[in-house]
């Protein structure tokens, strides 16, 4: 086994260089309180710059990424990001821009906030937007938040439900109760959509809103939006959706004309910018005008051809994130719009709805589809014929990984038995998706003929397979923990 990086320090050896020191030089004991300073020294290795490069260079390698293979993690949209993205984001005009800048210096910066605003106004065919929610839960929380700022401005205090259908991302319901309301479970019908005699009877003076994903985590469309909306607006109630599909609706629908109120965009799925590992993202929302007036401060405002900070709207919610929200992102963000125009955002919905078709047409001969007709730009199949024969989705799952490709979601939506949730996106070719396809029915065939092969995978990565139950009780991730 190769030694870790704690193990190679040897004293002495160092791999930076520090600038000269360009201050008067004083004590520690000067600069901070005697009982602020360290008693002992930190045990830091002392490596040199070689083996700190080949120390994250090798753990990047334990990784899978965009950049290896397909990610076709359903409900995740996890599309590559392109490279001109980060050129722009780079720009030093924008990195060296301090926060806390005058708008008179800021101007750039505000010229770019109100024009990615002005496109999700566009796409969505709302009249309002936030850029500060650091993540679509977030989106979600401010989204609810304005709800209940709306239902309380009109003295409607009687309202403590949140209506939520039982194929929703989790995030839905721990927004909902987090905002403070109760959340009320919708039952799906047998074609995956929203049972409407269940939404009618729950639907009465005490609920606030209904949160509905579109299109849902089946992958399919809520084709019965329009009377979904009309039930939620008739006792009183918001509608807000979870935009976190968009990818599947881009310059073809609009939230709006299916009269929700209030929508949350993952930034960081549908246009491109990174996400995972809990790093900095944007879940904006769009708002339509019953909603404007609680919208988050600041607000950027175009006067002339001057961009203003706005603080002070008296119905405002307040701040959700220090200063306009991670303002990386939006760069990222507005450079992949721009380079796409509105054609090219139309075409990527149309591929990614393709590529999931085209996969879903292959898999579905050897794996159970539940929802079997056209889907939007994710579909659901199940491992219910495999497990038949003894093999379980989790252990597919893990034998996909010795054929190269991340596996899809699975277990979710909580309402599929032994369910896999593939989203391919637009940016795979033919010959990707013919690839993941072929490894998927490979496998198929290898439960048939070969299940202790699927059983015990996987076999060819840094991890084998982990006590699931163990590493969530005991989790270790200490550098001394060797696998
Ligand atoms: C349908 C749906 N809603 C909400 C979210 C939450 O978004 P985020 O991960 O940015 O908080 C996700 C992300 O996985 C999602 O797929």
């Amino acid at each position: 086994m190769e030694k870790l990086i704690f193990e190679k320090s040897v004293s002495g050896r160092k791999g930076y260089t520090l600038p000269r020191l360009d201050v008067e030089k004083k004590e520690l004991s000067e600069l901070i309180p005697e009982n602020f300073l360290r008693k002992t020294s930190l045990d830091l290795p002392e490596v040199s710059e070689i083996d700190v490069a080949r120390h994250f260079l090798k753990l990047s390698h334990l990784n899978y990424n965009i950049e290896i293979g397909l990610y076709p993690l359903g409900s995740c949209t996890m599309k590559y990001n392109p490279k001109i993205n980060e050129k722009t984001a780079f720009l030093p005009g924008f990195t060296e821009l301090h926060p806390c800048s005058d708008e008179n210096f800021a101007q750039g910066a505000l010229a770019l906030i109100y024009e990615i605003e002005e496109y999700l106004k566009e796409i969505t065919g709302f009249q309002g937007v936030t850029l500060q929610p650091a993540a679509g839960s977030q989106g979600e929380l401010t989204g609810i938040m304005l709800f209940k700022a709306y239902h309380k401005d009109k003295g409607d205090t009687k309202r403590k439900v949140i209506l939520i259908p039982d194929s929703a991302h989790g995030t839905n319901p721990a927004s909902a109760s987090i905002a403070g309301y109760q959340v009320v479970s919708i039952k799906s019908n047998t074609r995956g959509r929203i049972d409407l005699d269940d939404l009618a009877q729950k639907a009465d003076e005490t609920v606030a809103g209904l949160m509905l994903t579109n299109p849902n985590t089946l992958g399919l469309f809520e084709s019965d939006i329009i009377k979904i909306s009309e039930i939620i607006h008739n006792c009183g109630g918001l509608m807000y959706m979870d935009g976190a599909n968009l990818n599947a609706l881009l310059g073809i629908a609009r939230p709006s004309d299916m009269n929700f109120d209030c929508v949350h965009i993952n930034l960081h799925k549908t246009f491109s910018t990174p996400h995972g590992g809990g790093g900095p993202g944007a879940g904006p929302i769009c708002v339509n005008e019953k909603l404007i007036p609680y919208l988050p401060v600041p607000i950027v405002v175009k006067d002339g051809d001057k961009y203003r900070i706005v603080m002070d709207t008296p119905k405002t919610i307040g701040k959700v994130h220090s200063f306009f929200g991670n303002f990386g992102v939006f760069i990222r963000a507005l450079t992949y719009m721009k380079m796409l125009g509105p054609d090219g955002m139309r075409e990527v919905a149309e591929n990614a709805i393709i590529n999931a078709n085209y996969l879903f047409s292959r898999l579905k001969s050897k794996y159970y589809a539940p929802y079997d007709e056209y889907c939007m730009h994710e579909f659901i199949i199940s491992g219910d014929n495999q497990k038949k024969l003894g093999v379980t989705t989790k252990d597919i799952a893990k034998r996909l990984l010795d054929y190269g490709f991340h596996a899809p979601t699975i277990y979710f939506p909580l309402i599929v038995h032994e369910a896999m949730l593939v989203e391919p996106t637009e940016t795979e070719s033919l010959e990707n998706l013919d690839a993941f396809a072929d490894a998927m029915l490979a496998i198929a065939a290898e439960v048939e003929n070969n299940p202790e092969i699927v059983l015990s995978a996987p076999h060819n990565t840094p991890v084998k397979r982990v006590d699931d139950a163990l590493a969530v009780r005991k989790l270790n991730v200490s550098w001394f923990q060797k696998f």
